[in-house]
This record gives C-alpha cells, sequence and structure tokens, in this order.
C-alpha cells in the first residue's frame, strides 16, 4: 500500500487501463488507482507479469483484470481495450506505459532495432488512445502517456527512445486539442530516473548508479510512487483545466541537460 497524500478512494467508480502495467511504473500506478477505488485492467505481452500484479491489487482488496497482447498488435489491442470495458462498466482512464528502451550507439543500430523502440512507444500510444477513444468518449476520461526526459535533451546512445518519446509529447497535444470537446483530457508525464525499474537497471547498471545519483540536482533517483501519485493527480478532478501538458518529474535532471548522461556513457 502507498500511504496516501490525496483524499481516499479518489477514483471510485472509475475504470482505468494501464499499458505495461505489468511491471515497474505502470504496476505502480495499477496499484495506487486500485487503492483508490478505481478498477483497473492491465495490458502487457507476459501474462505471468500482468497476473503477479493483478493478484497484488486483489490481496490489497481491489479489483484487476489481465488482457495479455503487444500493442504493437492494433487487433488485438482493440479487442483488450473492449474486453476491459466490458469488465469494468467502460473505460474513465488510460494510461500508455509499455516501452522498450537499450543503450545503442546511433551510428551501428539498426533500422529494425530503431522502428522496434518507436513502434512499441509511439504507436503503441497510438494504438491504445486510438482503441480507447470509442470508450473515452462516450462520458469524457482522461489519457496519461510516460514519456521520458529524452525526448527533450539530447542523449547519446537513446536517439530511438528520444524520437520516440518527443512523438508522444506531440501526439497528446493534438489529441488534447482534437479531442477537448469531448471531454478528453490528454497529458503525458516526463520521469527522470527512477528507482528499482528495468528502465534504470537497463540505462545505468552497476557504478553508474551512484555515479547518476550525484549528479540529480535533488540528489536521489525519484520512485515509482512519486510517478504513480503525479499520475493520479492528472486523472483526478484537481487537474480538471489541465490537457496537452507534459509534467516533468525528474528531480532537476533535464535542467542540467545531458551531463551526468555524457558521464555515466563515457564521453
Ligand atoms: C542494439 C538491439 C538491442 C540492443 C534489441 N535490439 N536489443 N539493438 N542493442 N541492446 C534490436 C534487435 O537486434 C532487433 O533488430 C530489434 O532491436 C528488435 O529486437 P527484438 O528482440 O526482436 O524486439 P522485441 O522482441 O520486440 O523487443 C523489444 C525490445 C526489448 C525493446 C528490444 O528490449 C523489450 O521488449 N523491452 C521491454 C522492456 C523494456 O525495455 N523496459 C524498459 C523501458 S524503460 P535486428 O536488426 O537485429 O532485427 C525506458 C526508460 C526510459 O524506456 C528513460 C530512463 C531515464
Ligand atoms: P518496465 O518495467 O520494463 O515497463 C515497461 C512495460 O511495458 C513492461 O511491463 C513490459 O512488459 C511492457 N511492454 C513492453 N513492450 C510491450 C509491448 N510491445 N506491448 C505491450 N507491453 C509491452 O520499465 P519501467 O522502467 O517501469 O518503464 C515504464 C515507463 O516509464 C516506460 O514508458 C518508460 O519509457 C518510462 N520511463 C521510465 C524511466 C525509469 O527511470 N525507469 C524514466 C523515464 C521514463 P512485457 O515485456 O511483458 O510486455
Amino acid at each position: 500500500m502507498f500511504p496516501n497524500v490525496f483524499a481516499p478512494n479518489l477514483l471510485a467508480g472509475k475504470s482505468a487501463l494501464v499499458t505495461g502495467g505489468g511491471s515497474g511504473i505502470g504496476a505502480g500506478i495499477a496499484r495506487l488507482f486500485a487503492q483508490h477505488g478505481a478498477k483497473v485492467a492491465l495490458v502487457g505481452r507476459t501474462a505471468q507479469k500482468l497476473e503477479t500484479t493483478a493478484s497484488a491489487i486483489k490481496e490489497a482488496g481491489g479489483v484487476a483484470t489481465i488482457h495479455p497482447c503487444d500493442v504493437r498488435d492494433y487487433p488485438a489491442l482493440e479487442t483488450a481495450i473492449n474486453d476491459a470495458a466490458d469488465a469494468n462498466g467502460g473505460l474513465d482512464v488510460l494510461v500508455n506505459s509499455a516501452a522498450g528502451n537499450f543503450l545503442a550507439p546511433a551510428a551501428t543500430l539498426s533500422a529494425n532495432g530503431f522502428r522496434a523502440v518507436v513502434d512499441i512507444d509511439l504507436c503503441g500510444t497510438f494504438n491504445a488512445c486510438r482503441a480507447a477513444f470509442a470508450h473515452l468518449s462516450k462520458r469524457g476520461g482522461s489519457i496519461v502517456s510516460i514519456t521520458a526526459t529524452q525526448a527533450d535533451v539530447p542523449t547519446p546512445l537513446q536517439c530511438h527512445v528520444g524520437a520516440a518519446k518527443a512523438g508522444i509529447a506531440k501526439l497528446t497535444r493534438d489529441l488534447a486539442l482534437e479531442w477537448s470537446k469531448l471531454g478528453i483530457r490528454v497529458t503525458a508525464i516526463a520521469p527522470g530516473p527512477i528507482e528499482g525499474t528495468e528502465g534504470m537497471s537497463r540505462l545505468a547498471p552497476g557504478d553508474a548508479e551512484q555515479q547518476l545519483k550525484s549528479r540529480v540536482p535533488l540528489g536521489r533517483y525519484g520512485t515509482i510512487e512519486e510517478v504513480a501519485n503525479a499520475t493520479l493527480f492528472l486523472v483526478s478532478p484537481a487537474s480538471a483545466y489541465i490537457t496537452g501538458t507534459t509534467l516533468l518529474i525528474d528531480g532537476g535532471t533535464s535542467l542540467i541537460g545531458p551531463g551526468p548522461f555524457l558521464e555515466m556513457m563515457g564521453f
């Protein structure tokens, strides 16, 4: 259980779907939403990971369903989203957290490697928004997509991720405008380095972790709980006049540019 910093049951009666909800930041968001009374649907490729997160939610008294599929496969994702809406009485909230990442120099990254990340992160986000639209447009709702500071900060070995995440930030603004009249708010969150995640184990393994931490202006990695709380704020009535924005949750990392990453990556 996360400690409550918001009023309890903020999402009572709501239905939410989280892509990438089986692990890391997506799982943390799903757990917090369920703790606040939402029925939560989890999407990801690995059923076992989804099952583990769903079990934790149920053990804590929440409601969770699992819908294994690949966000790159539009028909399968559309079916998953429709099934989730059927099971949970519609859909009010979509969170796009599914992503892929690895360190690779642009000079040797294959076209397929670049495409794989853009397909999962950017196209997968569009696919989920597009398939969720039929449900969100019925009674209004909100979408939050997880981007990354690499969308704005030039970062070596991350050109594929930067391009994909920058695309999500722009997609967020376009959908926010197109769907505003239907009462659908569309926002994004750009986390910096977050403790205990697959993302950071890929980007800063071993000794690199302490090196990077010491350069973060706020002096530490963020927590999954902090990203989940910010996501809850963005889907709550407290943010009713916010749409199109990308909220940085990075401990000030992007304020100092790529510096810490340059050192860590041996530039
Ligand atoms: C270079 C690589 C590579 C690597 C894969 N590829 N790993 N190229 N270096 N380390 C290339 C492959 O050679 C292949 O190209 C192409 O990418 C597709 O590889 P597949 O294995 O077939 O792809 P797929 O099974 O779809 O897997 C996608 C994946 C994988 C992204 C490659 O790592 C994955 O599924 N990751 C999901 C979990 C994850 O990444 N979590 C972290 C998210 S965190 P060729 O040309 O050989 O066919 C995150 C943090 C952001 O995003 C910011 C933190 C600050
Ligand atoms: P993670 O645990 O690996 O989360 C990514 C999830 O996406 C996994 O559960 C993965 O499950 C799922 N996924 C990957 N490819 C998929 C696909 N094709 N279809 C469906 N699901 C797929 O990593 P994380 O670090 O928590 O990252 C979560 C989000 O935060 C990502 O968007 C990431 O870019 C962003 N982010 C993270 C950090 C950080 O410090 N960790 C910083 C900035 C931004 P399966 O492999 O089972 O499908």
